[in-house]
């Protein structure tokens, strides 16, 4: 892979208005996490998670995937509907520019209350029950609320109960206890670059170590990662890779 490449590759690519997509997954490469709506897809691993987790709750059925993946063509259109229906200040609140939005992804998920009138922009996601739920235990899974009510100057987006975003682990749980958005996250993470100091943190038990590579340095990144020991790394989708290193599990 390319640095480029590498750098556009990832679920920790950071997609808003400043940041647009810059390379759309395989459609070979998502899966439906729910069955029941084999044409709302996800990225593989994320939607493999997503369908694991409503199992554990038990509320496969009760909330329900409303809309994961879009193609360009399908975030223009849902774009140009919403301007139409309702304006351009609601359309903006609430729907990405076409090759702005995180849901070209694969990687978000709007989820809803099961309900005759389920709204396809702004699904009800109630702040009670199984819902709530959902919501605490979102970071255990590897998912955040990409857009909280207390960070829409920075997103740039409002609050958005219903729509969640794969990041996995260990990120989700940082970003959770930090309260950071993912805007946020990767602004820190270029603080710790690969000659160190490292972010390190523990969760659950385990030790982490994360920094962030310029896109200049990455030629033969993975011939210096740590052996041993597990490492992943993540494009931006800006300057550079974040790198995961899981120092305790071989
Ligand atoms: N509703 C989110 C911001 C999107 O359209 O991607
Ligand atoms: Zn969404």
């Amino acid at each position: 892979m390319t640095p480029a490449e590498m750098v556009r590759t990832g679920s920790l690519v950071l997609v808003n208005q400043s940041h647009p997509l810059a390379q759309e997954p395989a459609v070979a490469s998502l899966l439906p996490p729910d069955s029941r709506r084999p044409n709302i897809l996800l990225d593989a691993r994320a939607g493999t998670v997503l369908s694991r987790f409503l199992s554990d709750l038990g509320c496969a059925g009760e909330i329900v995937p409303v809309s994961g993946y879009r193609s360009r063509a399908e975030q223009e259109a849902i774009f140009s509907r919403s301007l139409r229906d309702s304006g351009e200040a609601f359309t903006r609140a609430y729907v990405a520019l076409p090759g702005c939005s995180e849901h070209q992804t694969g990687l978000a998920i709007d989820l809803g209350e099961h309900r005759p009138d389920l709204d396809f922009i702004r699904p009800q996601f109630p702040d009670t029950g199984v819902f709530r739920t959902f919501r605490r235990r979102a970071s255990e899974y590897g998912f955040i609320l990409r857009y909280p009510e207390d960070k829409t100057n920075i997103t740039g987006i409002q609050f958005e109960p219903w729509h969640f975003r794969y990041v996995g682990w260990p990120h989700a749980r940082l970003m959770e206890r930090e309260g950071l958005v993912l805007e946020e996250y990767i602004r820190l993470l270029e603080d710790y670059p690969e000659s160190g100091p490292h972010l390190r943190f523990q969760e659950q038990g385990r030790s982490f170590e994360l920094y962030t590579v310029p896109r200049a340095d990455l030629e033969c990144l993975p011939d210096r990662l740590p052996r041993n020991t597990l490492c992943q790394w993540s494009g931006n989708n800006g300057n550079g890779v974040v790198v995961t290193v899981w120092r305790d599990v071989l």
